[in-house]
């Protein structure tokens, strides 16, 4: 597997392929990689020719108060997993490469209506900064295909909704969420956690269960389940960030005869914040 942080390199393979008759798969990520981001690169190999992986730690999607800085970087380890797992190119740009003129006079791509809310409430220009980072990896790359994960739900929908209203040539994937054997969604952020707040963090995937079983059993006071479900939540010593159900397309808030469904849940244990999601279906 080839490395590169330069565009010029990164073009011109994908350019050879190309000519070459070749489809491309891209998986974006910030690296310090995992199964779940794994997952991912298993999926785009099934979907193309070749798979482009980038890792870039994006200071644009990252609040003033968050982890940018201690974000964790294993470039090594995550090249050495990405060969074994079959990705064909890397492509680690500098912040210099992908903002050569800073973040102030940055362009941006806004997709406003599914970034309200959830985490987008709870991180104001989070997603703004995803929008924008992943348009210009994809300017950069032109895959015909790009894989995210169901974990960041949201964010995957965002990157849906913006590839849709401008025309982007692009195939979004779906990939769903790896989860370790107790059920937590697998994250980078986990590594912030002690053993025990691992345990109390799987309180938020049982609690999605529990929500999903009582809506297919008919209950559907949304309101009322999602205010059970916080409880149950902070019950156990997580600060509740948002629990909600929502549509699954739309991110709106949801209404009885909505057949898709997403809960939606965030919270924090000690300071880490950790999110999760469940899709189902509701007759
Ligand atoms: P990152 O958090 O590194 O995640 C990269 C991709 O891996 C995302 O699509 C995410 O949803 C997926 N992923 C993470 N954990 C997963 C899990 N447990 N199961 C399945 N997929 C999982 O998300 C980002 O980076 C950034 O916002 C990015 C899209 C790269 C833009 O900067």
């Amino acid at each position: 597997m080839q490395t590169t942080s330069e565009i010029r390199s990164l073009r011109s393979q994908v350019k050879a392929w190309r000519q070459a008759g070749l489809s491309v798969a891209f998986v974006p990520t910030m690296g310090n990689l995992h199964e779940g981001h794994f997952s991912l690169v298993d999926k785009a190999k099934t979907l193309a020719d070749k798979v482009v992986v980038s890792i870039f730690v994006n200071p644009m999607q990252f609040g003033a108060n968050e982890d940018l800085d201690a974000y964790p970087r294993t470039l090594q380890q995550d090249q050495h997993g990405l060969s074994e797992r079959g990705a064909d190119y890397l492509f680690t740009p500098t912040v210099e490469t992908i903002y050569p003129n800073g973040l102030g006079s940055q362009s941006y791509v806004d997709v406003p209506e599914v970034s309200m809310g959830y985490c987008g409430g709870s991180r104001p220009g989070h997603f703004r900064g995803v929008a924008t980072v992943v348009t210009k990896l994809f300017n950069l790359v032109q895959p015909d295909f790009a894989c995210f994960g169901e974990k960041d739900f949201q964010q995957l929908q965002v990157i849906k909704t913006m590839v849709r209203d401008l025309s982007m040539p692009v195939e979004v994937v779906g990939v769903p969420t790896k989860r370790d054997v107790s059920g937590l969604a697998l994250s980078s952020r986990n590594g912030y956690l002690s053993d025990e707040q691992k345990q109390q963090a799987t309180v938020l995937f049982s609690t999605l269960n529990w929500v999903k079983e009582q809506i297919e059993d008919g209950i559907k006071d949304f309101a009322d389940l999602e205010q059970r479900a916080k409880e149950r939540i902070a019950g156990t010593g997580l600060i509740v960030d948002y629990f909600n159900i929502a549509e699954r397309n739309t991110l709106r808030r949801a209404e009885q005869q909505d057949g898709e469904l997403v809960i939606l849940a965030a919270a924090f244990v000690g300071k880490v914040r950790l999110i999760d999601n469940l899709p189902l279906d509701c007759k």
